[in-house]
């Protein structure tokens, strides 16, 4: 089956959209982009079909929580949460819970949030703790995880303290992140991310500070969710105002063979879409650019110079102004452009200035058609200035926008075009008589990957259709 479908041998280069691409582009900054971004990947070249049922079957999703989810490294939150001994939240994950905490003694763990007497969920919201204590009778264990005590000792003759102990996770850290893992024999994080962290030696997401953290339920699978967001395909029909300043059919798509949970684009920004580059003047551009708040209104584009390189100079200047940061050892694609990678299954992440957010969806329960989309915006700590405290998160109720967020400022209603299209997609998908998804050679390249990689931890059944 893997096989099925190729348009030929894999080394063979997809399909791309005439006119310039992304390092043709880069070609032109004033500011060279480093090595890291000048790096572009074997892309492979398949048109293979997918099924529909990995986002509507109830039965899948059991499956997806038994191979997936309690086998996968994933991001339980931010260090910052977690920083004194004592603090803890709680990770939600479809019907598992952890507590993740650090202990007395600066250790990170994250325990089981059942009760070992009858089961009841220990901890619901983030909290400073001497210990944790069972709401229900007072069963309580130490932040190391020890049963501590046991009111009415003298009825339980059968507990010993030694295997009384709360059931562990593994827990590790990378880029101010902690992750966790479900399954005790899981190979370390380390393996799991591959080359990320090497990818990341410019943009030490440990150093940001979380200025906004935002989350709502949407009405599609967690998956639908994901995949929304590492294209940028979707650009024409979901934003499309966006289209005079953001080269879509221009970005670059990369998926390393060798890669089993990482894939990145490039989007280059200030320069206008291919679909609509030859109507527009680049003085033109600017009006309209300055419109959404991206230059100052009344900016010209000098004799010789661009709408890319007006459009960096005002992001320089934005984000030293606005928010304190030296953009001077940043090369213009980092100030300027979308430099975004996905860390399977349900993480996506940004490198660079040009859009300094990070986004995760999870399963709501064992609901395949809803699940819960997180939004945070990280940005670098302005020059000379202590590390903020974590922004609080914000959970939307339904009728709340993305945009009713200020922090989150121009992503707020590029956001809420975004909210609209998940939903459709998913009640599209129930609906469908087809039953496979087609996607795009290149452009929708690291959707293939990610379904690539989800069937080798969810094998599809023997007829090849899920579940
Ligand atoms: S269920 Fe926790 S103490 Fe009884
Ligand atoms: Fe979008």
């Amino acid at each position: 089956m893997a096989d099925e479908g190729r348009t030929g041998d894999e080394s063979d280069r997809p399909p791309r959209c005439p006119g310039p691409g992304y390092q043709d582009i880069l070609d032109g900054d004033a500011h060279p982009a480093p090595p890291i971004l000048r790096e572009e990947a074997d892309t492979p070249n398949e048109t293979r079909e997918w099924p529909t049922d990995v986002y509507t079957s109830r039965e899948y999703a059991e499956r997806e929580v038994d191979l997936l989810w309690r086998r996968v490294w994933q991001i339980a939150g931010r260090v910052e949460e977690v920083e004194n001994p004592g603090d803890s939240f709680v990770y939600d994950l479809a019907d598992d819970s952890l507590i993740v905490l650090r202990t007395k003694s600066g250790e990170l763990r994250a325990y089981a949030n059942s009760c070992l007497h009858r089961g009841t969920r220990l901890r619901d919201a983030p909290a400073c703790l001497e210990h944790l204590r069972c709401p229900f009778h007072g069963f309580t264990w130490s932040l190391e995880g020890e049963l501590k005590d046991v009111p009415s000792r003298w009825d339980f003759p059968q507990i010993e303290d030694d295997t009384w102990r709360l059931p562990q996770a593994q827990v590790d850290t990378w880029g101010g992140f902690v992750f966790v893992n479900f399954d005790p024999d899981a190979a370390p994080l380390a393996d799991y991310l591959e080359d990320l962290p090497r990818d990341f030696e410019r943009w030490p997401l440990e150093d940001r500070f979380v200025a906004a953290r935002v989350e709502r339920r949407v009405d599609c699978n967690w998956k639908v969710a994901v995949e929304a967001f590492i294209e940028t395909f979707h650009i024409i029909g979901v934003h499309p105002s966006n289209l005079p300043f953001f080269g879509d059919a221009n970005s670059q798509y990369d998926v390393w063979p060798e890669r089993r949970h990482s894939d990145r684009m490039l989007n280059p920004s200030g320069v206008p879409s291919p679909h609509v580059g030859d109507d527009l003047s680049p003085q033109r551009i600017i009006d309209i650019a300055a419109r959404f708040g991206m230059v100052e209104p009344g900016t010209q584009v000098p004799e010789g110079s661009s709408t890319r390189a007006v459009m960096i100079e005002a992001s320089r200047k934005r984000l030293e102004q606005d928010l304190g940061i030296d953009t001077a050892p940043f090369s213009d694609a980092e100030v300027q452009d979308v430099i975004q990678y996905s860390l399977f299954p349900n993480i996506v992440l940004f490198g660079g200035l040009g859009s300094p957010l990070f986004y995760r969806a999870r399963p709501d329960g064992q609901d395949p058609g809803s699940c819960f989309f997180e939004v945070l915006l990280l940005l670098p700590v302005p020059e000379g200035a202590e590390k903020p405290p974590p922004a609080k998160r914000r959970f939307l109720e339904g009728h709340e926008a993305w945009s009713d967020v200020p922090e989150l400022s121009y992503f707020g209603p590029v956001l809420d075009e975004d909210q609209a299209i998940m939903p459709r997609v998913q009640r599209g998908l129930r609906a469908s008589r087809k039953s496979t998804v087609s996607l795009g050679v290149y452009q929708e390249s690291r959707l293939r990957h990610f379904r690539r990689t989800l069937d080798e931890y969810v094998p599809p059944k023997a007829d090849g259709h899920q579940p």
